[in-house]
């Protein structure tokens, strides 16, 4: 009988198990924490509390427009998570969120998470159906280009390029500080987005000048991102399309989150572009989330490789060993890697 059973005293498996399960719990109902932070960054509620904060929950909610129901729960969830403060009844940003998820302010990473709020969060419902059938789960899902899809429509092309900003806005100030600038003239970040990277080389080193290459689309919000930065007169945009073009020449090119976009002939056809156009002396620097070499501690990049799989027909991430073999196997005399910031890595190919 099932009721017997219960009595049975439990074996000292049973009781590892029964003290052990508040981690699977907690990374199983994770969505809700993220959900949450997702849809405060989506909502404003950061950028409202910076400019007229501290509010009380009423006052908050009138500003956000939420409804009654749950918006004190909102509020005292995101304390709970750590994302505000509270005291007397009146709530604030944390030093970090004030920082990071102020719209107003440029060190604003929050475009990435409007982005995850409003595609990512929703295709990730698919991962199961991915891991199945090996195919993207998102706006490319019935085939064609990730960029094909969403560059069609100026409000998605926008808010990617700003995530692409919000995801290398730290890593651009690191890579700033942690490559040998004084030895080059020229750097082009190649699939630069808005154009985040050299901004930063170009701010910290004056000699620098250059510019990002990448699809039409993408020119005028490079050169309005550039002007405002007041570099104007030393980065510009190249336009083009690295499948269909040569890359162009300069000392140094980048490649940042931008091979773990395609498979691995793509991977291969786009290290030995870089290796043409560089000068001899020049470097190829490639950032990513790298994978650790034993593929069991970075999760981030782990799990970055599986947004490849819901965002890509053949992309996946790597490890920095991996880079390191393919940019010697395209000629580079000289690799090595380096740690920039938080989960990202630089491998350096020199030719
Ligand atoms: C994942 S984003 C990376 C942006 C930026 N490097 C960063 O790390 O934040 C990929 C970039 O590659 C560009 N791209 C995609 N296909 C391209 C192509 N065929 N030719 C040139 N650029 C391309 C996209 O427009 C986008 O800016």
């Amino acid at each position: 009988m099932a009721g017997m059973s219960d009595a049975r005293p439990m074996s000292a498996t049973d009781q590892r198990a029964a003290t052990a399960p508040d981690a699977i719990l907690q990374l199983g109902f994770g969505f809700w924490g993220s959900r949450t932070l997702l849809s405060a960054a989506e909502l404003g509620v950061f950028t409202e509390l910076a400019s007229a904060g501290p509010l009380d929950a009423e006052s908050l909610r009138e500003r956000l427009d939420l409804h009654p129901r749950s918006a004190r729960d909102f509020f005292d969830a995101l304390v709970a998570l750590g994302m505000l403060e509270r005291e007397d009844g009146a709530y604030r940003n944390t030093d970090e969120t004030d920082l990071f998820l102020d719209r107003a302010k440029p060190t604003y990473v929050g475009g990435l998470l409007e982005m995850a709020s409003r595609r990512l969060y929703g295709h990730w419902n698919n991962l199961t159906e991915g891991l199945r059938t090996g195919q993207p789960q998102n706006e490319a899902k019935e085939g064609g280009s990730l960029f094909d899809a969403i560059y069609t429509d100026p409000a998605t092309l926008s808010g990617f390029l700003k995530a692409m900003s919000g995801v290398s806005a730290g890593v651009a100030r690191a890579l700033a500080a942690s490559f040998p600038w004084e030895r080059h003239q020229t750097v082009i970040d190649v699939g630069g987005a808005e154009g985040c990277v050299p901004v930063q080389i170009a701010l910290a080193h004056p000699h620098i000048n250059g510019g990002v290459f990448d699809l039409p689309q993408v020119g005028p919000f490079v050169e309005e991102y550039v002007t405002s930065a007041g570099l104007g007169d030393r980065l510009r945009f190249y336009e083009g399309d690295f499948f269909a073009d040569p890359l162009p020449s300069a000392d140094v090119l980048i490649m940042g989150h931008i091979l773990h976009d395609w498979d691995m002939d793509e991977k291969r056809m786009l290290v030995d572009k870089a290796y043409a156009a560089l000068p001899g002396g020049g470097a190829l620097i490639v950032y990513e989330a790298l994978i650790d070499d034993e593929r069991r501690a970075n999760a981030h990049g782990l799990l970055m490789s599986l947004n490849m799989l819901i965002e890509t027909p053949g992309g996946f991430d790597y490890t920095g060993a991996d880079c390191q073999k393919w940019l010697r196997e395209a000629g580079f005399g000289e690799t090595y890697q380096q740690h920039l910031l938080g989960p990202d890595s630089m491998v350096v190919g020199i030719k």
